[in-house]
């Protein structure tokens, strides 16, 4: 699994988390997470959101012992870099009917927190039984809505950082570990 270790490009300043690291830490939340919803009565759902949860979504899903159910949707933000204006739209829904099932949000970053805040709101008002979040990564200095997350992987600082299906401008999605980049100029 871990042969490939691309090398640091000049546009990213350093590595921030490593690979062993990441996989460490994503098997301890899907303990967690294991352990929490051990006694649900239907599958778990998972809902990933593109395109930045992807691999995490892979990693998690497969470690979890526990009845789930793997499903999707992509929204799309103008919360961007440079940007916060916070809209969220809805652009692909999940295939599967969420109502009566314990949800959880797989996400691979919380900045602002509009992501989540519209996700938590839009998937309570559809009669699930729980709606809870499993984000990757937090940069907590940047919040502006406060959501509550359950299963939280890494704290870090206000930098842009790519790798782990997260990207600047779809590039670095598929590093194998989270690097910082190097601010433009
Ligand atoms: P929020 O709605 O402001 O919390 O933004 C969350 C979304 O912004 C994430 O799902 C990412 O797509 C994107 N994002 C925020 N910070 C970063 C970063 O450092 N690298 C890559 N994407 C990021
Ligand atoms: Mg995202």
């Amino acid at each position: 699994m871990n042969a490939v270790k691309p090398p640091l490009t000049d546009d990213l300043a350093r590595v921030l988390i490593d690979e062993d690291s990441i996989s460490r830490r994503v098997s301890e939340l899907a303990e967690e997470i294991n352990e929490k919803y051990k006694d649900i009565e239907e599958p778990l759902m998972l809902v990933g959101v593109l395109k930045g949860s992807f691999i995490f979504m892979a990693d998690l899903s497969r470690r979890l012992t526990i009845p789930h159910v793997v499903d999707f949707i992509a929204i799309s933000s103008y919360g961007k870099k440079g940007a916060e204006r916070g809209e969220v739209r809805l652009l692909m829904d999940t295939r599967e009917n969420l109502a009566g099932h314990h949800v959880l949000i797989v996400e691979d970053i919380l900045d602002s927190g509009s992501t989540l805040s519209y996700l938590i709101k839009t998937f309570n008002a559809r009669g699930t039984k729980s709606v809870e979040t499993a984000v990757f990564l937090d940069k907590p200095s940047r919040h502006v809505i406060p959501v509550e997350i359950q299963f939280r992987g890494f704290e870090i600082p206000d930098v842009w950082v790519v790798g782990y299906g997260l990207d600047y401008k779809e590039r670095h999605r598929t590093l194998p570990y989270i690097a910082e980049m190097i601010p433009e100029k």
